[in-house]
């Protein structure tokens, strides 16, 4: 059980509107706000150096915090500046080869994919898409035979993408590229801090979040996991720095033991212990109790929003997540956003730039995108429907 009356309080700019975007940037507890505004007073009265070494223990307790919402261990994680960014270390610290296969979903971000196709047009790195199922779902089916015939270098999905609630099945992914030894990336950008996400379980070698999103933190933050399976190969990214790596001589350098290897030592650190702040808040409500808490909204506003006339759900999946997009048939773009914002809602517009499979399939260019959050209420689900009705 959550307390909503709590929460609310806590984020109190949640009242005044509608406030459905979460998988955007969400709202930050008021706690994340002021860890924020209270360290960069104190860095201005004694400068960022000196008081970093006189709060190292709590800014070090980052690590501890993340560690404990993703389940592991703090040596595993590393702060980074966007999920984009963890991504991408991860990826250049895999040592590809001409000819190597990745193999990735239709259902990926799509700043995963640009980096794909440079990798291809670089270094010749070839990827190749699971297909997905009639209902959405990925083929775990197809993803074992590609693997049994491409043997690829790495496995790299996205638990849910940014233009759609489909939930990948990324536990099922993992015991499969368990079995068959190969390397896994996990971009749970969007499902953590709404789900439970827990990197044992998925068996992944690395995983990518950020801060905004669900998590509720400030902006700037991102964080990478990094299997100890990893931690002890000789793999680290192309950009490093003498914060985690030594430099041991004239043509030498000896990797640091820990996740840090991947991230670099200058880092926004109000903005580090405000993320930290947020995740402290996660685990204090309880990652269960947002999930579940999660699901009411999100059957309560499908159920709402389905039963609209000319409103078509563009959702697919076994799994859903709390992005749900829609569409008003034969109402344009221009159209849905003068009336959502003069109802004081706040949302993103989703566009075939970013999800060009998915919204070719789907036959679509753009689509609505709501992604309320647990700070949101059962009241508001129906509220907003009722103005839905209007347009
Ligand atoms: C699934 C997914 N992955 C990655 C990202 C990129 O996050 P960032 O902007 O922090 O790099 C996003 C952002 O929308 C996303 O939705």
């Amino acid at each position: 059980m959550i307390n909503i009356d709590q929460i609310r309080e806590d984020t109190p700019n949640c009242k005044d509107k509608l406030f459905f975007d979460s998988a955007g940037a969400s709202l930050v507890p008021n706690l994340v706000s002021e860890t924020i505004s209270e360290y960069l007073e104190a860095e201005s009265q004694i400068g960022g150096y000196k008081l970093a070494s006189l709060r190292q223990e709590e800014i070090s307790g980052f690590r501890t915090e993340a560690a404990t919402l993703l389940n592991t261990h703090a040596r595993n994680i590393v702060f980074m500046s966007s999920a984009t960014s963890a991504f991408g270390a991860a990826l250049s610290a895999i040592p590809f080869e001409k000819g190597d296969i990745i193999l990735t979903s239709n259902n990926d971000y799509v700043s995963n994919f640009i980096q794909y196709i440079w990798l291809k047009k670089r270094f010749g790195v070839i990827t190749k898409r699971i297909n997905s199922l009639a209902n959405g779902d990925l083929d775990t089916s197809h993803l074992e035979f590609l693997i049994n015939e491409e043997q690829p270098k790495l496995v790299a999905i996205s638990h849910i993408p940014t233009n759609s609630g489909l939930v990948q099945d990324v536990t099922a992914v993992g015991a499969i590229c368990k079995k068959h030894n190969i390397l896994y990336l996990v971009d749970a950008c969007q499902s953590v801090g709404q789900l439970v996400v827990d990197v044992q379980e998925i068996q992944c070698d690395f995983l990518s979040t950020n801060g905004r999103k669900f998590l509720r933190g400030p902006r700037g933050t991102a964080m990478l996991y990094v299997a100890d399976s990893i931690l002890e190969k000789e793999y680290a990214p192309l950009i490093m720095d003498l914060h985690s790596t030594e430099w041991t001589s004239e043509d030498t350098i000896q990797l640091g033991p820990e996740a840090n290897r991947f991230g670099l030592f200058e880092t926004p650190v109000a903005f580090v212990l405000g993320f930290k702040a947020a995740i402290t808040y996660a685990n204090d409500v309880g990652m269960s109790n947002i999930q579940s808490y999660n699901t009411k909204l999100r059957e309560r506003l499908t159920r709402n929003l389905g039963s609209i006339p000319g409103i078509r759900l563009l959702d697919k999946g076994t799994q859903r997540s709390n992005i749900i997009t829609f569409i008003k048939e034969g109402v344009d773009k221009a159209t849905h956003v003068e009336f959502l914002d003069k109802h004081d809602i706040y949302y993103s517009v989703s566009s075939r730039s970013s999800a060009l499979i998915d919204f070719d399939k789907k036959d679509v260019e753009w689509a609505i995108r709501f992604s309320p959050h647990y700070y949101n209420t059962l009241e508001e689900m129906d509220r907003v429907s009722e103005i839905l009705k209007t347009l």
